[in-house]
């Protein structure tokens, strides 16, 4: 996120705040976990590939997208050939993309996440999770407190805006007061710090 608290500008619209060395991190901590998960409203926005570039495509994580009326477009670059994708969608959801994502169908309004990462663990061997965004997704984990470790790069950028979103949107918290968080490390990458907190549920 920014220094000012925004992972993107009004309206959606992307905007760089990793540094070059944040990159390089990203990259490598994609490659220590089994799947890379983001939510619809990121693939729209933003269209990622997310892939450990720069590796060969066995050592990509699975990406998965929580998507529940399969809004996922068909050119989306997380559809390409560079790793294998689940897109989880609701059970009342028909939508597939060929052999392009396998369909996992699990929740009506939204996807049951508890459910959803069981699914995952039992059925597909995926034990860990990266959670890349959007802040409507992050909320999620934490509402449901399904977060283990968080980790947030701060970059020397302000981006501004009321409406621009933060790395936790969604509804708002549940629980009075927040999520306690306990900070385990802060290290320097170029112009910006990463900073690591374990919740205290
Ligand atoms: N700076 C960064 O590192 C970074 C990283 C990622 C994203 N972003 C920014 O984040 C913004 C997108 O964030 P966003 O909040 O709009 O979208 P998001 O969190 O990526 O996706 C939210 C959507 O996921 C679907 N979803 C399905 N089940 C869900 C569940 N259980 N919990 C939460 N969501 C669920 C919902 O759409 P359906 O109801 O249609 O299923 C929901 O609207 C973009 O501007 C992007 O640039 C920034």
């Amino acid at each position: 996120m920014s220094a000012d608290g925004k992972i993107a500008g009004t309206e959606h619209t992307q905007v760089r705040i990793s540094s070059d060395e944040d990159l390089i991190r990203v990259r490598g901590l994609r490659k220590r976990y089994d799947a890379i998960l983001v939510g619809v409203g990121t693939v729209l926005a933003d269209d990622p590939h997310l892939t450990a570039k720069g590796t060969s495509q066995e050592r990509n994580p699975v990406r998965i997208v929580l998507d529940t009326n399969g809004r996922t477009p068909d050119g989306a670059r997380v559809l390409d050939d560079q790793a294998s994708t689940v897109i989880i969608t609701g059970t009342g959801c028909t939508r597939t993309w060929g052999n392009r994502a396998l369909v996992i169908r699990c929740g009506t309004d939204s996807i049951d996440l508890p459910r959803a990462l069981d699914i995952l663990a039992h059925d597909y061997g995926i034990r860990n999770v990266l959670v890349e965004g959007g802040g409507t997704v992050i909320a999620s984990f934490f509402r449901y407190k399904l977060v283990d470790k968080y980790s947030v790069f701060i970059g020397g950028l302000v981006i501004g805006g009321r409406t621009a979103p933060t790395p936790a949107d969604g509804e708002g918290w549940v629980q009075p007061g927040g999520v306690e968080l306990e900070l385990t490390s802060t290290e320097n990458y170029g112009n910006g710090v990463v900073l690591t907190f374990i919740p205290k549920y």
